[in-house]
């Protein structure tokens, strides 16, 4: 047992001593006015009042969030592209969870079917009422087999923009100054990872996925990203800029914009910071479970997007186009794709952690958008709820990653100044391939 002391000892102090003892590489990288800069706090959008409210003008999308929209890398080989959720709906049924028919199966589903509650007739002939809570959207077509419908489409090459794939804007006010711009990117697929070789695993039909840009004084301070009920928040002069002419109400203008980028990985649409393979599961151990991103198309939802303002509550559509589809879709608590498919079904699979086929995922409000942390929710190791924002970007590893600097991956400044690599490959192992540097860099990132 005495070696596992001396790892641990040795692990501190490399962790503790290397950074301070070696020449900082961050230096200069850190504007020192930022940290004295103390801003005020958000406030819950439930208790917000005409004094403390940062958007004036009810109902307004300020034309810094669009400056500011992300623009998104989808994966070069992608088989499954955003859509256009008004079109999506038209393949399918609203069910219960038993499948008794919530909705009429020969009429065409639209958007204004999707609503919080409803009066519907069981297969016994009694009326009752129930919330969306439990329905799900289910396919009228099989999805095994790839309708057309479910692949979406792939982003107009030079301008970005995805005619039938508008994205989703929720702006919410946060009080004293704060703004958050919640932008939503929905595909009709998530075609789950494989595991040594097999898979996929944990495929769903309909995927929702979220980048949040928060903003002071309309000035951007911080963004993050959703990936696999997590994801990763970023102070936002770390993450990686494009600059692109500012459009005012559609039309180009000379003026230059730098605006963030995120990469949307492969199948997940999972989004990160960088290019390369990120491992999702308990950090570093194996890497069974990667995401993999790279500078594929690149995608501009701010060309294409419905736009809602929200105050917790009430949800104001921005133009008479959101006021043709509707808003009730928003308050809808249901599934976006079908049931978890049973497992007598033969196109169920079942491997030691996952289906293959598993229920699709709710939508925009359930993911918590009156959060004053960066983050949605908390893994229940993370009892301190912490959601530090990293000041470095995460960097991707294997084939695609792009490794034209050394700083800022998971215990980079540690791990890649060691030389030569035999010696570096024998730190990541003591370092428990890596959980030291995880536990580490989430308190440094
Ligand atoms: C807040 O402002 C609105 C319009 O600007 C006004 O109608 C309302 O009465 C005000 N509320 C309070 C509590 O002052
Ligand atoms: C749903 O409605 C369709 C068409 O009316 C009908 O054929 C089917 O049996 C219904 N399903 C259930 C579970 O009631
Ligand atoms: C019909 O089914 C529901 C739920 O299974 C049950 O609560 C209700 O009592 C049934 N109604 C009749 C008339 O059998
Ligand atoms: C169902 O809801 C509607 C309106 O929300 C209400 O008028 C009706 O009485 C409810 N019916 C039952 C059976 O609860
Ligand atoms: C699967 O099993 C359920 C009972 O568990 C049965 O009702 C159903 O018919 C089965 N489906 C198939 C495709 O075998």
């Amino acid at each position: 047992m005495e070696w596992v002391w001396l790892s641990i000892f040795t692990n501190i102090c490399l962790a503790v001593f290397i950074p301070w003892a070696d020449d900082n590489p961050f230096v200069g990288l850190e504007t020192p006015q930022d940290k004295k800069e103390v801003l005020p706090p958000l406030i819950p959008p439930s208790e917000l009042d005409n004094s403390s409210r940062s958007l004036k003008k009810k109902g307004q999308i300020p034309e810094y969030v669009i400056d500011n929209c992300p623009l998104v890398y989808l994966y070069s080989e992608e088989k499954y592209w955003p859509s256009d959720i008004a079109e999506y709906v038209t393949h399918f049924d609203i069910k219960d969870a038993q499948g008794n028919n919530v909705t009429d199966p020969l009429e065409a589903l639209t958007l204004q079917n999707l609503q919080q509650d409803y009066y519907y007739t069981l297969a016994n002939g009694t009326h009752t009422n129930i919330s969306s809570d439990d329905t799900f959207l289910t396919s009228r077509d099989d999805f095994d087999i790839d309708p057309k419908w479910l692949l979406g489409s792939r982003p107009e090459y030079g301008t970005g923009h995805i005619k039938n794939g508008p994205a989703v804007l929720v702006v919410m006010d946060k009080g004293n100054g704060w703004v958050d711009a919640f932008w939503f990117y929905f595909y009709p697929f998530n075609l789950g990872p494989y595991i040594m070789g097999y898979g996929p695993w944990g495929n769903h039909v309909g995927d929702w996925e979220h980048s949040l840009v928060r903003f002071y004084q309309g000035k951007p301070k911080y963004i993050w990203m959703s990936a696999h009920g997590g994801g990763s928040a970023y102070r936002f002069e770390a993450v990686e800029k494009f600059k692109k002419l500012r459009r005012r109400n559609g039309k180009l203008t000379p003026e230059i914009v730098q605006r963030p980028i995120i990469f949307s990985a492969r199948g997940t649409h999972a989004n990160y910071a960088s290019a390369g393979q990120h491992a999702h599961d308990v950090p570093f151990f194996f890497m069974p479970l990667s995401d993999f991103t790279d500078r594929g198309p690149m995608w501009d939802p701010s060309m294409n997007y419905y736009a809602y303002v929200f105050d917790g509550e009430k949800i104001i559509p921005s133009s008479d186009r959101e006021k043709t589809i509707g808003i009730s879709w928003l308050y809808f608590n249901g599934h976006w794709g079908d049931r978890k498919l049973p497992w007598n079904d033969s196109r169920q699979r079942w491997c030691p952690v996952q289906w293959r086929y598993i229920d699709g995922p709710t939508g925009p409000l359930n993911k918590n958008l009156p959060r004053i942390s960066l983050c949605p929710h908390f893994a229940w190791w993370n009892f301190w709820r912490g959601c530090p924002a990293r000041r470095l970007i995460k960097k991707g590893e294997g084939l695609d990653a792009e490794k034209n600097d050394l700083i800022g991956d998971n215990c980079g400044i540690l791990l890649y100044r060691v030389r030569p690599r035999w010696l570096r490959s024998l730190f990541r192992i003591v370092t428990w391939r890596g959980v030291l540097c995880f536990i580490m860099d989430y308190f440094t990132g």
